[in-house]
């Protein structure tokens, strides 16, 4: 299976620090934040991995990460032109990823479990799996509501969250993704956004979640970029 680590958009919410450099390779503690979720698709045994970032940027995270070799791995690169969305984003990598399913992670994404514990990625071949993690401010993401256990709805940033779960930033798909994106229409932020694919999944009846247990958070604020970092810290330090 393939992946594809997200590490576009423009990171205005880490002002000013990324008039200096890509959000993705600012330090968290001791190592860059594409880092973290790389590590992620590493554990979980992805070697061969695209990288999608806007043109300004992915010369500096090319050279930085290189082929892919220092971490026993293979590396792409891919230019998003504009930040049109993270289903858009995903969509310019449908020829690297040969019709086949994928993993998609959010390059500011941390997560702290092993996803390994929770699916045997050699066996997904069909559908979607989405990641959910109890959190204080659903408001702020993809947040999922529920009927009798069973996701009923996924509205991404809704004033009046229907549940206390976050959509994470990780999400495996099957090759029916290309066709879904063509049907997309820009939300009202002017993004193809994720969670109308899932929301496509979800009507088909192939929307299947799990619920993380360890530490998630983005890492694409100030306060959550600090809170991973001391995190990151106190765990090494134990
Ligand atoms: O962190 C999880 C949340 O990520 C989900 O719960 C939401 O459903 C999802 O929409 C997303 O929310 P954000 O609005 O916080 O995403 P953000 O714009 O910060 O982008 C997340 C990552 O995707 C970031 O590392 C950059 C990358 N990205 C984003 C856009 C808009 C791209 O590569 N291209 C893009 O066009």
């Amino acid at each position: 299976m393939r992946g594809v680590i997200l590490a576009g958009g423009m990171g205005t919410r880490l002002l000013p620090a990324t008039l200096i450099t890509n959000k993705h390779l600012l330090l968290v503690y001791k190592k860059l934040m594409i880092e973290y979720p790389l590590q992620t698709l590493l554990d979980i045994g992805i070697k061969n991995i695209i990288i999608v970032s806007g043109g300004n940027n992915i010369g500096d995270i090319a050279n930085v990460l290189g082929s892919g070799k220092k971490y026993n791995a293979r590396f792409t690169y891919v230019v998003q032109d504009e930040p049109l969305g993270i289903a858009h984003a995903v969509s310019l990598t449908t020829d690297f990823l040969n019709n086949e399913p994928f993993v998609v992670i959010l390059g500011d994404n941390y997560f702290e479990d092993n996803i390994s514990n929770f699916i045997d990625t050699k066996n997904f071949n069909s559908g979607s799996i989405i990641f959910l993690k109890e959190v204080p401010d659903p408001q702020r993401f993809g947040c999922p509501g529920f009927i009798n256990g069973k996701i009923s709805i996924i509205e991404e940033k809704p004033k009046e969250p229907k549940s206390n779960y976050a959509v994470t930033g990780l999400y495996f798909y099957d090759n029916t993704y290309i066709d879904k994106f063509k049907t997309l229409k820009p939300s009202g932020r002017g993004e193809y956004e994720i969670t109308d694919i899932n929301s496509l999944y979800l009507k088909e009846g192939k929307l299947n979640h799990t619920i993380l247990k360890g530490l998630w958070s983005d890492m694409g604020v100030h306060d959550t970029l600090l809170h991973v970092a001391n995190f990151v810290k106190e765990k090494e330090t134990k």
